[in-house]
Order: C-alpha cells, then structure tokens, then sequence
C-alpha cells in the first residue's frame, strides 16, 4: 500500500500524515492492514552494521532540532558488551511553534513502534523508553494500548518477532519542563532526577541512561525508519535536498489562513508552505517576518524569505535554521517588541540554572526588554542585548543558551531601526502589561554601574 507513492510526484507524497489522519490507524488491525511491522520484519534479518549503513545513505537527519546525522549518531555506540543498551524517543515536543509528534503518537503508534524496533536492532538495545510531554495525555493512553497489542501478538516482549531476543518498550511522562526536551536532561530525568542538562563529553552514546550506551532521536525521526527500507535508503536521500534526506512534517503557525502540520519534501520553498498549504497571509495583510524552525531560530525578514527553503543546510546558510520545523508566521501589523517580549520571558522563565552566562543572561535581557516595552527604553539597549547574547553564545552547558541567544540577537540586529522608532517614540506596548513586576520577576535595580559583567547601563 505504502509502495504505490513511489511513482507520484515528490511534492504530492505524504507518509506519516497518510497514517495518522486514517480511522483506527492506532489499532493493530487496521496498522497491519497499512503494511504495519512488514519492514521491521525485514530489517531483523539484516545485520545491524547494514542497518545503519543504510540509514546513513538515506541522509536521514535527526528532526528533534539539531538535525544531527541519525545514521551517524548510531555509529557512535560501542559493540556490545556487559551493560545495557538503551534507544530513548524524545517525546517531549517542547519547542514553541511545534505540535508534530502528537499526531504520530496518537494517530499512527505502531508505526513508531516498527521504528523503535529497527533502531534497536541496528544499536543492540533491548530497551526503548518513549519520554512524552506530560500534557500529551490522550498520545500516550494511545501508545500505551498499542505497546499491550504489540507485546500480545508478539511484536514486542521477549523473544519479539521471534528472534529469541527481549524487546521492552515503557512510556514515561515527562517532567513538564522545556529544557527535559535537551537529551541529556531527559536523561536524568529519566533516572528519577532534576532534569537537568549533563557536561558532554561522555555524550549518551557511550554514556547515556543509567551510564549505558544510549542513543536519543525524536519520535518523527524514528517514525520515518519504516518507509526509509520501504522504499529504499537512495530513493529516499533522492526526495530530498542539499543533505536532508526525504521528508519532514512542518508544524505551520501564526498569522496565516490555514495553520496546521504538512508533510512536504526537505527544502520545500518556505513561500510555498506559507503560501500555498497555509493559504498566505491572514486577513490580507503583508508579511513581516517568519522564524523558520521553532522559537531558537533566528528571524527571517519578509525579504530574504524569497530564497529560503526548507532543509538543514539551506537554513544554516542563511544564517538561521530548520531546527524542529516550527514555522512561525509574523504579519506586518506585529510590533517586534512583542514578538521580542515574549521570546525573552519564554527563555527567562525556562532557563534550569546551572550556568551563570544562561541564569543571569536570559534575566538580563528579559528585564532589558521589559523596560523598552513599557516605554523606558534607551537606545543603547540594542547594543546591549546584542552583546548579552554573544556572551551567552558558546559559554554555556547545554544548547539552551543558543537557543535562547540567538533569536533576541536576530530581532535587535534585524528589526533595529523599529525598535529604535519604538524607544524614540517613549510609547508603551500593550504586551508590557503582561508582564507586570508582581507576576515573578524581580523588581527592577535602579543603579547605574551595578549588573551583569560588561552591563553598565541600569535597568
Ligand atoms: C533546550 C532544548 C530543548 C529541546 N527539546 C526537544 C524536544 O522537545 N524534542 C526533541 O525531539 N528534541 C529536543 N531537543 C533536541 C534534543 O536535545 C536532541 O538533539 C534530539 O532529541 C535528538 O533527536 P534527533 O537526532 O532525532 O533530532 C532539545 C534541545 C534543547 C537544547
Ligand atoms: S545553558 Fe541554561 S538551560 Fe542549559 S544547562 Fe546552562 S543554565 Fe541550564
């Protein structure tokens, strides 16, 4: 069933979202009915070595965020030995502009389930533990009946498949923190612990869950493995473009007609998503600027969103990135302040605290920001934030503080002449009254010459 896209136009394709929008796709009866667990079957037979052999010449790449090499990354873990091997899904979706993985979970489990099983095989796990975002009730009462199904018809449990071997698959909730999302804080989350991001290196594949070999990848990455042996690794390199190999389901939001997740080739014009799939520009209005790849990616301006596509090498080219596909859509009546605004309160809040250039620098920024908005600005905070965020950039245990970064850089460097008008005009922004001292922050410090390192104005 699967096999007749082969010959449709690339652009006309679609895999997991031909899943997950059919009735009852979550039961075993109809998944199997859909070419269900036919690819695993077919791949346990395959020595693992060749397993990610083909991965890697599928040029699938990791669609959590970082769209490391998946193929790659599974080559990192040692032989076997005495410890365990564990494959763990991210889960956690907690990327702002991004809501894919949900409807995998819950429209289309056992195809997840059939990725999970060829990723153990090829990294030798016996052990998968699917980290899903707390609030995703409805995914993982879905996961957890199709995980029942499966071990009962043998497709999981001991001796799945009948390869003599152990297959345990659990679902935990997560912890409902964003930064559970980074892998390393999943991890220890995982273990019963503050979620926390660990110092790399060892990175997970050598010391991952519980000091095992572990390799981490986002739910759609596995849940792609299937139709990457259906319809062979070249074929799906090929439907790609400039090193991202296939598909990916871009999560579309904001200011367009027709929000919602398509599932469209790598390195899709950004205009065709927003223009063709997402019905352009709500309410008439002009485009002001797009962030292409969830909230950690730098802005776009209208102009340069002409030439973007959507592929990891193509983006980072153009200085921004594909990261978790979310696409935010930012109509020209948006003053960038609030868009500004609330970036900073999200990182603000979301930073766990381990390191000071993260701790204190998303506050900074945040409380700097702030102060424009309620109309108290000074001209100097564009340069300010620029180099909070460069002393942030680099200086930090995880990737949060990239994240966190890079998006307040692109606003101050990309939108300074409006922000500058805005500060000039001493107005208020009415997204300032959200914001109020009393809703956590602490209360402003009045005294110049006391603040950050390498801050000197007071805010
Ligand atoms: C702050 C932060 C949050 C993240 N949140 C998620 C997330 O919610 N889901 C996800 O799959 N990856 C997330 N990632 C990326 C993971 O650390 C990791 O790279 C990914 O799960 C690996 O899977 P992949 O190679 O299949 O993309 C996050 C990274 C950072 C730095
Ligand atoms: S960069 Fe931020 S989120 Fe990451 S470990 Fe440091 S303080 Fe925590």
């Amino acid at each position: 069933m699967r096999g007749e896209r082969t010959e449709m136009p690339a652009s006309e394709q679609r895999f997991l979202s031909a899943l997950y929008t059919q009735e009852k796709m979550h039961t075993l009866k109809v998944a199997r009915q859909a070419g269900a667990y036919a690819q695993a079957e077919r791949v346990l037979k395959m020595e693992p070595a060749d397993v990610i052999a083909a991965v890697k010449a599928s040029n699938l790449r990791g669609l959590g965020g970082a769209g490391f090499p998946t193929g790659m990354k599974w080559s990192f873990v040692p032989p076997k030995g005495d410890r365990m091997h564990y494959l763990v899904v991210n889960a956690d979706e907690g990327e702002p502009g991004t809501c894919k993985d949900k409807h995998i979970m819950r429209g289309c489990p056992h195809t997840l389930l059939e990725g999970i099983i060829i990723a153990c095989h090829a990294i030798h796990a016996e052990k998968a533990y699917i980290y899903v975002r707390g609030e995703y009730v409805r995914p993982m009462e879905r996961l957890s009946a199709a995980i029942d199904e499966a071990c009962a018809a043998g497709l999981l449990g001991e001796n799945h498949m009948g390869t003599g071997r152990r297959l345990v698959v659990v679902v935990h909730p997560g912890a409902g923190a964003y930064i559970c999302g980074e892998e390393t804080a999943l991890i220890e989350s995982l273990e019963g612990k503050k979620g926390q991001p660990r110092n790399r290196p060892p990175f997970p594949a050598i010391e991952g869950l519980f000091r095992c070999p572990t390799v981490v990848n986002n739910v759609e990455t596995i849940a792609y493995l299937p139709f990457i042996f259906e319809h062979g690794p070249e074929k799906w390199s090929e439907w790609g473009h400039n090193g991202s190999g296939g598909y990916r389901l871009m999560s579309l939001s904001g200011h367009v007609e027709r929000p919602g997740v398509y599932e469209l080739p790598m390195g899709t014009p950004l205009m065709e998503l927003i223009e063709k799939h997402g019905g352009g520009v709500w309410k008439g209005r002009g485009l002001k600027a797009v962030i292409p790849g969830g909230l950690s990616a730098p802005i776009l301006r209208a102009e340069e969103c002409a030439d973007a596509r959507l592929d990891f090498n193509t983006l980072r080219d153009m200085g921004t990135m594909a990261g978790s596909a979310g696409v935010i859509v930012i109509d020209d009546q948006t003053p960038m302040i609030d868009v500004m605004l609330n970036c900073a309160h999200f990182y603000h809040d979301e930073s766990c605290g381990q390191c000071t250039p993260c701790r204190e620098g998303t506050w900074w920024m945040y409380r700097i920001i702030l102060r424009i908005a309620q109309g108290r600005g000074r001209l100097r905070d564009l340069d300010e934030l620029v180099r909070i965020a460069s002393n942030i950039e680099g200086n930090t245990i995880c990737a949060f503080g990239e994240a966190a970064a890079w998006p307040i850089r692109s606003y101050a460097r990309k939108f300074r002449d409006e922000l500058a008008a805005f500060i000039e005009s001493g107005e208020r922004s009415r997204e300032a009254d959200w914001h109020h001292e009393d809703r956590g922050a602490p209360p402003l410090i009045q005294i110049e010459g006391v603040g950050m390192p390498g801050v000197r104005a007071g805010v």
